[in-house]
């Protein structure tokens, strides 16, 4: 079966596998004709090399994507990793001093650090690698989304809103002081950024026409359940509460409901009593997250450090050091990417219309196991690519990629 082109080797789905053909539509252009088949790839590459390897490249008309959060700071404040431990075992020590569960990835030396590091890649991307009014969405830790935050808006990126998901389903990684004090809550939320980059002179009717940029796809994303009363005044918007006993006209909307910047789990949904309002995703599964990877059998090596090893050799390890299937330790759930992927999603031009807003292609730095890209296949995006440094990540990525689309 023939594989697409590609310009740098890496992997693609042979064309008769393409889950999108349908959408393609007229709005093909021969400047991206090479494209054609090409469904997805994943750039095994840091960010900043692969943006000062970005040449030609076409331009991306969104981002979906998980940044490391730098969620352990501290070598900085305790010297190296090899500095005797100022706190607590060596053991911990080294976990702490190596970021988040131990992936050397997340440890950054300082916060500042971390913040320079986010704008100089966002600063990158706007430049080069996205189209005006693209919307992009980077999910962030609760205790540095500030600093993601300040770092995506000295790299050029508007903040348009936050997202929150609200789930029951963490659990607190703390650790007693005495007893009945510890050091953490639960963790029970995950905020998102939703960006844009700059549109310059621009109106949104003008992005959306020439690149499919600039506007949520609010229908596409509804959320379908009951039908409810829409309320409008009959002299026109009054806001703020002075309209008390004035006409209005009651409708009732069929067509689901507006999507909102909050985001529940099933748990959640039922403390608030708001069932039928919101987005419900739950956290990943073990199944959803190893689907692909049945024959990956890790050992191992160190805190966070997993080597893939033959299944006979792993069955004669200790189960303390022994794991099968997703050992990436930040897997977000499908049914959240897809709805997020969702929103973000390009329409189609008119029959007729040749734009730059085909064909609509998804950009995932960060892309880790692939979550990210699966979702932004399945939600209709027709070329998604990824950027990921650590090889055995992109590894995993490809399989489930193949496991989840090939499902289509
Ligand atoms: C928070 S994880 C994303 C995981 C993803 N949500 C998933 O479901 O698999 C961030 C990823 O960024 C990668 N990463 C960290 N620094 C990077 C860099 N400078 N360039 C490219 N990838 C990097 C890490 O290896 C890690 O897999």
């Amino acid at each position: 079966m023939p594989y697409a082109f590609s310009p740098t080797g890496a992997r693609f789905l042979p064309m008769t596998r393409w889950p999108n053909v349908a959408t393609r539509g007229p709005g093909w252009t021969p400047e991206v004709e090479y494209n054609c088949g090409v469904t997805w790839k994943i750039h095994q590459s840091g960010i900043a090399e692969w943006l000062s390897d970005f040449g030609e490249h076409t331009r991306f008309h969104g981002i979906l994507s998980d940044p490391p959060y730098a969620l352990i700071s501290i070598q900085k404040r305790f010297g190296g990793t090899n500095a005797p431990a100022q706190m607590g075992s060596d053991g911990r020590y080294n976990r702490l001093s190596t970021g988040f569960m131990g992936q050397d990835w997340d440890g950054f030396e300082s916060l500042e650090h971390y913040q320079d590091w986010v704008s100089e890649w966002a600063e990158g991307l706007i430049e080069k690698a996205l189209y005006p009014g693209a919307i992009c969405l980077f999910f962030g830790g609760t205790r540095t989304f500030h600093h993601l935050g300040v770092g995506l808006e000295r790299g050029g990126f508007e903040i348009v809103d936050t997202l929150m998901w609200l789930h029951g389903q963490g659990f607190p990684k703390a650790h007693e002081v005495v007893p009945g004090y510890y050091t953490a809550l639960k963790p029970a939320w995950e905020p998102i950024y939703l960006c844009r980059t700059p549109r310059g002179k621009d109106t949104y009717r003008q992005l959306m026409r020439m690149y499919g940029t600039g506007g949520l796809n609010i229908d596409g994303s509804r959320i379908v359940g009951d039908s409810y009363a829409i309320n409008t005044f009959d002299e026109g918007a009054k806001p703020f509460g002075d309209a008390v006993g004035e006409a209005y006209t009651s409708r009732e909307e069929t067509k689901g409901r507006w999507p909102a910047n909050l985001i529940l789990d099933e748990e959640a949904g039922a403390m608030l009593g708001e069932k039928a309002r919101f987005f419900y995703s739950a956290k990943a599964s073990r199944s959803e997250k190893d689907k692909g990877l049945e024959d990956y059998y890790w050992m191992r090596t160190g805190h966070g450090d997993w080597i893939r090893i033959q299944e006979e050799r792993w069955a004669e390890l200790d189960k303390s050091i022994r794991a099968r299937g997703c050992i990436h330790p930040t897997v977000k759930p499908l049914g959240l990417l897809r709805h997020l992927a969702t929103l973000i999603l390009p329409p189609i031009p008119e029959t007729g219309k040749t734009t730059l807003a085909h064909p609509r292609r998804l950009l995932v730095p960060f892309s880790g196991s692939g979550s990210e890209m699966i979702a932004g296949l399945q939600a209709g995006w027709d070329i998604v690519e990824g950027i990921e440094m650590k090889e055995d990540y992109t590894m995993m990525a490809t399989d489930r990629i193949e496991a989840n689309i090939g499902a289509l």
